[in-house]
């Protein structure tokens, strides 16, 4: 099988908590084919496993079972330091709660991964200029996270999670915290993100949000119990966003 064209696989994943009667499968077997460039939403019921499952995808943590590949390379075998590097190299989060650095600008917030990973301040600085200009925050660069809006912070941190350009983007309701307005001011970022090739993974509530999806899954008990491709997106969508240059 040619691994390298998927940007995500899972075969058989499986996570448990406790034993006995106590035990609990939060995912249970699942199996993914993500090819590079797809969008995935997920839902389900509130503890269905769904972010037990992007963390696992993620390698936030470790599956009890099962095989993963990220970028066509296997990782559950990897040791703490290996996967780690691995994960900072190819997956970022976008959580529900933003979690940015309160005593971080905006723009420190987002260039911080880039520095971390190498970075000049030089470089890291003008991409998260950048990144934060594709978000429409341009003008918020230099406030910290306390002076801004719900919907302003949920940028910086999708802004963030793209400084190091990753191959697969992982947010769990990322608009689980914020009004309609800023709900759709997310939504149009995420749509010119998968416009752009961006592969992401969304746990989410919100229907409007999986709307924009190219892939629908549902989860139930730890498994997939529905999987629906929405209409192929338009060839050639690879542009724009992500494509920043330097
Ligand atoms: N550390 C843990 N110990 C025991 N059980 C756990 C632990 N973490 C999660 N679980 C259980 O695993 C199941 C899946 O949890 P998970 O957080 O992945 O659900 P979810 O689909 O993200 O729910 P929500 O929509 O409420 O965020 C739940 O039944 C939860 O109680
Ligand atoms: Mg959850």
């Amino acid at each position: 099988m040619n691994r390298e064209r998927f940007a995500l696989q899972a075969r058989r994943l499986c996570k448990t908590h406790g034993a006995g009667s106590a035990l609990v499968r939060a995912v249970d077997e699942v199996s993914l084919d993500m090819p590079a460039g797809q969008a995935l939403a997920i839902m389900g019921p509130s503890g269905c496993g769904k972010s037990t499952l992007l963390h696992l995808l993620g390698g936030l943590e470790r599956a009890t079972a099962g095989a993963l590949w990220l970028g066509g390379k296997r990782i559950d075998g990897l040791g703490e330091r290996a996967l780690a590097r691995m994960r900072r190299r190819s997956v970022s989060f976008v959580f529900q709660a933003f979690h940015l650095m309160e005593e971080l600008s905006a723009v420190q917030n987002v260039e911080l991964p880039a520095l971390l990973a190498g970075a000049s301040p030089w470089a890291a600085r003008r991409r998260a200029d950048q990144l934060l200009d594709r978000v429409g925050l341009a003008k918020r660069a230099r406030h910290l996270p306390s002076a801004m809006s719900g919907g302003e912070r949920q940028r910086v941190a999708v802004a963030r999670a793209l400084v190091n350009e990753p191959l697969v983007l992982l947010a769990d309701e990322p608009t689980g915290n914020l009004d309609s307005a800023a709900t759709r001011t997310l939504l149009r970022l995420f749509e010119e993100l998968r416009t752009a090739g961006q592969t992401l993974v969304i746990v989410t509530h919100d229907e409007r949000i999986a709307a924009l999806a190219d892939r629908l899954i549902t989860m139930r008990d730890g498994a997939f119990v529905d999987d629906l491709r929405m209409p192929a997106a338009p060839v050639g969508r690879r542009a724009g966003l992500l494509n920043l240059g330097g």
